[in-house]
């Protein structure tokens, strides 16, 4: 929980939110967007302005209509064929980026290993021509579940260029959520590693692998990278390993022209209720997205040097490590391991030793950072940095100030950048060259998009709080929930008007028409960045022998922004004790990752509920957050709520 502030403090700090921060003098000539009409001018044509971003990648055929249909229907660039690894290799590979750094890989333990467009083009090939020997071609669904390597990008590249549908699975997903993904993909190839390394330890990926595949009969081929000399156990007929496929494989492999609309991914994130939804995204439309706000919004030159610290099992990997900075040409960095391994100054020491000069990472690393001390940065050159950004959830003042002083020298912008899965790319940030900045605001819409605050029946709030909404389309948006066209329409599409995109954020605009997002509206609780459905976990916690009912509410938290709170009531034969806390915590950590494990389980006789049977989390989070109670008059027994908030305060007086 975060520290009491005293009133001046807290008086402190909203005076920060209020001051501005103008693009540096030194900034604004030389920035990729530097003219301040692009917003007039993509506001009064939005489609030529993305066509305008289209026409600098390389398509196999051009589009007939630049824009289709409408909300859930809408498709951009339609009859366009493209391959999107074309894209982010071959073009450079084959002109004056050929030898220029691709990629620069550093491996926990300490490895360095560098590729320049050439050869990352070599690795992309090749390994496309050992999937399509297996087997493997356009629209089949390949699932990736790898360590931060190389390969991995290789992995989602190859995919890309045979036309085969990845889908990445964070390699910190337990098995049982690798296997959900799988099944409901229907995934016919993994590509997995032995292991990989986290603060020291392996992460034994295959052995994770193996336990998910024993309920999936639609795998029929196993890709192993050998990252290290971790023991796995090979199937026969079933597991391959690379760099023996890649041995025997062909180079050149030519690239399957896909249509603009074929799905390139699928990245599953979490929902309201139910399973994790298949988030399904273009070709055509994505690429163009996540390229042109690479471009823009981290202002990216042919010599910097690029690293978004993100794990590529999110969004963010996929748009701003991958298909983004690729398709732009840019050298990126890629980490396999833990920023405090093995001493808490691991990225400022990665900064200085490869010259990053765009930085772009979560306000969950940044409280832990604020947290470790000023001395590990500030030992450090970060003279290089030129520009940072952050991305995941709401930066609070305290930590944009510190990021901004102690890594960016107070020389650098900051590109606070909000957007989702579902978006592909980011909707709303600054310009760094255009617009002046304030801490804890995304501030503007991107060029071309149109964010707006509605209140519940869809008036806008020109002044004020109410929901985010986004109208019109941007090219990066996803085609649908694999699978579940129903539940897209319902989640995203059906709160205002059929062409109004209701992400699920509360939101305000302030006098100057800055955004300031407030957090979900839903039952959906963001975990250091990243989106953990309640019921997902209520699920695990049920699926423990001893819960018989179970209710998770967020809570703020120092590090995490929100962490989880779990309340659980027994059944008969089981008694509360630490122990049984601490497994039930264990058993969610099991089942879907150690994201979503609990910060602590609180027993109750009986969770408070309507009359109804619906749980009332409102209530618990009274109790959490020490709270006066509010109303508790539609309680079906109000006995339990009293009885729990007393348990409460006694366990939080130990
Ligand atoms: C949710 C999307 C997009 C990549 C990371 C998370 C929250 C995201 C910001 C920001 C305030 C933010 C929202 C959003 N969020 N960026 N800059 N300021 N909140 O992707 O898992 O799809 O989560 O993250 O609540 O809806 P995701």
């Amino acid at each position: 929980m975060p520290d009491k502030k005293t009133p001046a403090e807290g008086l402190d700090s909203l005076l920060e939110e209020n001051r501005t921060f103008d693009p540096p003098p030194g900034f604004v000539e030389g920035a990729v967007a530097s003219d301040p009409t692009i917003y007039e001018t993509a506001k009064a044509d939005p489609v030529s302005f993305w066509e305008g971003f289209a026409n600098e990648l390389e398509w196999a055929e051009r589009w007939d209509k630049p824009v289709e249909g409408e909300g859930p229907d809408m498709r951009w660039f339609v009859g366009g064929k493209i391959n999107a690894c074309v894209n982010c290799v071959d073009r450079h590979a084959a002109g004056e980026r050929a030898h220029k750094t691709a990629l620069i890989w550093e491996g926990e333990p300490g490895e360095e290993v560098r590729w320049t467009y050439a050869e990352l083009a070599k690795q992309v090939n090749k390994f496309g021509s050992a999937l399509r020997t297996l087997g493997l071609g356009k629209g089949d669904r390949v699932a990736i579940y790898m360590p931060m390597v190389p390969e991995a990008v290789v992995a989602m590249l190859a995919c890309a260029r045979i036309g085969a549908i990845h889908s990445v699975v964070f390699g910190g997903f337990s098995s049982e959520s690798l296997r959900d993904r799988i099944e409901d993909a229907g995934a016919k190839a993994l590509i997995t590693s032995d292991g990989g390394w986290r603060r020291g330890k392996e992460v034994p990926l295959k052995r994770f692998s193996d336990e998910a595949l024993a309920d999936t009969p639609t795998i029929e081929h196993v890709i192993v990278v050998k990252r290290g000399e971790f023991a796995c156990a090979m199937q026969d007929g079933r597991d391959h390993w690379y760099h023996e496929l890649m041995e025997a494989a062909e180079n050149p492999c030519s690239p399957e022209m896909m249509d603009s609309n074929d799905p390139l991914f699928i990245l599953y994130t979490s929902g309201t209720t139910g399973k994790p939804k298949g988030i399904v995204h273009s070709t055509g439309g994505y690429l163009t997205g996540a390229y042109a706000t690479t471009r823009w919004v981290f202002d990216l030159k042919d010599d910097d040097v690029f690293w978004c610290t993100a794990d590529i099992g999110w969004i963010t990997g996929h748009s701003y490590i991958v298909y983004g900075p690729l398709a732009a040409g840019a050298t990126i960095v890629i980490y396999e391991g833990a920023p405090d391994w093995p001493q808490r100054d691991r990225f400022w020491k990665m900064c200085e030793r490869l010259g990053v000069t765009v930085f772009y990472t979560a306000p969950t690393a940044i409280r832990a950072f604020m947290k470790w001390g000023d001395e590990w940065p500030d030992g450090c050159d970060l003279s290089k940095l030129r520009l940072l950004g952050t991305v995941g959830e709401p930066i609070n003042p305290e930590a944009w100030t510190w990021y901004h002083r102690h890594i960016g020298g107070e020389r650098c912008p900051i590109v606070d950048t909000w957007w989702q899965t579902e978006t592909g790319q980011i909707l709303i940030t600054p310009l760094p060259g255009l617009i002046s900045t304030k801490p804890g605001s995304a501030t503007k819409a991107f060029p071309g998009v149109d964010a707006t605050i509605l209140d519940e029946a869809g008036t806008e709030v020109p002044v004020g709080g109410g929901y985010l909404a986004i109208r019109g389309g941007w090219p990066a948006r996803t085609l649908g929930i694999w699978g579940d066209e129903q539940r897209f329409i319902d989640t995203y599409w059906s709160k205002w008007d059929r062409n109004t995109y209701f992400p699920g954020d509360g939101a305000k605009r302030d006098e100057d028409g800055f955004f300031w997002i407030l957090g979900r509206v839903d039952d959906v609780i963001n975990v250091s960045g990243h989106r953990i459905g309640t019921m997902e976990v209520e699920s695990a916690l049920v699926d423990h022998e001893a819960v018989a009912e179970a209710a998770v509410i967020g809570v703020p938290h120092e590090i995490k922004g929100t962490g989880i709170v779990a309340f659980a009531s027994l059944r008969d034969g089981f008694e509360p004790s630490d122990d049984l806390a601490a497994a039930i915590r264990a058993h969610v950590g099991e089942k879907i990752g150690a994201i979503a494990r609990p910060e602590s389980v609180l027993f109750a006789a009986d969770l408070p509920k309507t009359r109804s049977g619906k749980i009332m989390r409102r209530l618990l989070r009274d109790i959490a957050e020490g709270r006066a109670l509010g109303d508790t008059t539609t309680l079906a027994d109000p006995a339990v709520v009293e009885t729990l908030q007393k348990k409460y305060e006694a366990e939080a007086g130990d």
